[in-house]
């Protein structure tokens, strides 16, 4: 039996475990479990730790029982990969593995007071006072701010602190601290990837910076250790896979962009998740924008390679419109639902949807922001809304397409990208129309599980992964063309620019 990588990628709506066929990039069999989202307060978005490794557990044992089923033996899986949703933060007591308090998500708005009296206390208020370090504008997305908020407003995290207890970590740590043993010796670390979201990292030196951590006042003792996106940072202590080593750790955003292959400086992928992230290879050079992107570590694969960035427009609600119209209006049963809805309308009818419900992230990083829907008339319907949700996804696609094109200088021709919601053929089929350029998208959708998978799997002291890009013969593609013309992608382009407009000042 040829080799097999295993990739536990655990995002913001759901956790997955993938296998996939060393050789060849076949995915041979998955699970995936949905994680539970809770809104406290307006603006607060958390999610439970010990949720999040349950759904881990639960997906890798089914997974492994999906193998057998196939009458494939586990043994066969030689590395696991994390791949995770970012910025999420999570504090921890080493001594009793438990939680200090519920994960908060990266779209939480909870600290956009703070993030307001660090702008304001910056010299010129200039918001991207520290980005010369980091490579990111101060906003409530990163984790130190919402790192500093445990600090100061968690009964027992001072205190954990103080006894040398507390761990912080993004998801990959908190995971990977787990699976490694936890309170009985598991490794505290992350990679650079994730490291450089914090807005603690220094994307020059490559390690935490002093500097910033007293900037937030965050005790350097408690960060995890930085280690590179493809070596061994440990073994699996229990369940069916004990004993592999867990070899890869990336981001999401950076997993895609290994998945799809995205190594030469100047290739991109957009991956439609619960939002949405453009990120193009801008090689072992930093880039920084002057456009509202930012810079980002996009992988370093292996201890001795060298690290590449990326430039990345971040845009925070794509999919989380769907589940809004599911969750909160009843619109939809089902997300699928949504494509249904709005080809039986096959307009929004003038109807323009900004659902800013986190603020509006690249290129405008505007937190006090917030969602309008607007050109309503007597005739708007529920499938008009459909309508309208979905191209919003696509010109938010189009805003940082634009930016990125800018910054670069190199216009892009065709857009790749992965991502859940791309199996809405109609979703692609706007984004075509509405960038006027064609948009590929793999028909293998886990390009995120196998970016990580490819990661772990050619890791030192594993190194089964040894595909390179030209060969991957399980991945094939199919291509969108737009299909209207560019005079109507620009007239409707304006008018959603207008609408982000009222977005931004709904209060004046
Ligand atoms: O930066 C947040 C991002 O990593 C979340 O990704 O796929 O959960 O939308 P996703």
């Amino acid at each position: 039996m040829e080799p097999l990588v295993a990739a536990i990628d655990q995002g913001t709506s759901s956790t997955r475990f993938l296998v996939f066929n060393a050789k060849t990039a076949e995915l041979i069999c998955h699970h995936q479990v949905e994680i539970n989202q809770s809104f406290p307060k307006e603006g607060w978005v958390e999610e439970d730790p010990r949720e999040i490794m349950q759904s881990v557990y639960e997906c890798m044992e089914r997974t492994c029982e999906k193998l057998c089923q196939l009458n494939i033996n586990v043994s066969n899986i030689k590395a696991v990969g994390v791949t995770n949703q970012r910025e999420t933060t999570l504090v921890w007591d080493k001594e009793t593995g438990e939680p200090l308090y519920n994960a908060i998500v990266w779209l939480d708005l909870r600290t956009q007071s703070t993030v307001e009296r660090l702008i304001n206390k910056a010299p010129g208020r200039n918001k991207n006072h520290l980005k010369h370090k980091t490579g990111l504008p101060i906003s409530t997305y990163f984790s130190a701010v919402k790192l500093r908020w445990l600090l100061d407003n968690v009964d027992g995290i001072q205190e954990a602190v103080l006894n040398e207890r507390a761990m912080f970590g993004t998801v990959d740590s908190w995971i990977i601290w787990c699976l490694t043993g936890g309170r009985n010796g598991g490794v505290h670390c992350t990679d650079m990837s994730n490291a450089s979201r914090t807005m603690l990292f220094n994307i020059h030196t490559m390690d935490w910076d002093p500097e910033l951590c007293r900037y937030f006042d965050i005790p350097m003792e408690i960060l995890p250790k930085v280690r590179s996106s493809s070596e061994i940072y440990g073994w699996m202590k229990s369940g069916s896979l004990a004993g592999i080593p867990i070899s890869g750790c990336l981001g999401d955003q950076s997993a895609a962009l290994v998945g799809q292959m995205c190594f030469q400086e100047g290739q991109a992928k957009n991956t439609y998740g619960t939002g949405c992230f453009l990120l193009r290879n801008t090689g072992t050079k930093p880039v920084m924008s002057e456009h509202g992107l930012l810079t980002t570590v996009a992988y370093k694969l292996g201890k001795d390679e060298p690290a590449c960035y990326a430039l990345e427009g971040s845009v925070a609600i794509a999919g989380a419109v769907v589940r809004w119209l599911k969750d909160n209006m009843g619109i939809v049963q089902s997300s699928s639902e949504i494509e249904k809805l709005a080809a039986a309308a096959g307009t929004s009818y003038g109807c323009y949807f900004v659902p800013a419900f986190s603020g509006l992230y690249a290129p405008y990083w505007e937190p006090s922001a917030r969602g309008i829907i607007c050109g309503l008339t007597q005739f708007t319907n529920r499938n008009h809304l459909a309508f309208a949700a979905l191209e919003a996804v696509c010109f938010q696609t189009r805003e940082i397409l634009d930016a990125m094109n800018q910054d670069s200088g190199v216009p892009l021709t065709q857009l790749q990208v992965d991502g859940g919601m791309t199996s809405n053929r109609l979703l692609m089929q706007l984004q075509a129309d509405i960038l006027c350029m064609p948009v590929v998208r793999p028909t293998m959708s886990e390009t995120t599980a196998l970016g990580a998978a490819m990661a772990a799997g050619a890791a030192e002291g594993v190194r089964v992964w040894t595909l390179s890009p030209g060969q991957l013969p399980h991945v094939t593609s199919e291509k969108y063309e737009p299909q209207i013309n560019s005079d109507e992608s620009e007239f409707r382009f304006g008018r959603w620019k207008k609408a982000v407009q009222k977005a931004m000042n709904w209060e004046t």
